[in-house]
């Protein structure tokens, strides 16, 4: 792994909070990526292939 990252949408912060412990148990995160408002959705973030991303989205149906 060469670096690791988050990336969620979390309007009520629980899964903020998920993504966030799983990935802190694996080592120390680079990047958290916070796409629950659009203004944070402008630009695509960009991943090697050697990066781990923890991902995370809540049910809203
Ligand atoms: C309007 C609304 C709809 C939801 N629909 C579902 C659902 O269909 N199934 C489910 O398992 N949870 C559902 N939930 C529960 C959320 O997925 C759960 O509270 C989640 O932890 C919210 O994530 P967040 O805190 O990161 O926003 C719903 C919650 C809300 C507010």
């Amino acid at each position: 792994m060469k670096s690791l990252h988050t990336l969620y949408f979390s309007p009520t912060g629980t899964t903020k909070r998920t993504v966030s412990a799983i990935a802190e148990a694996i080592g120390e995160v680079l990047n958290s990526y916070d796409i629950t408002l659009p203004q944070n959705r402008v630009t695509t973030p960009v991943f090697g292939k050697d990066d781990l991303i923890i991902i995370g989205m809540p049910v809203y149906a």
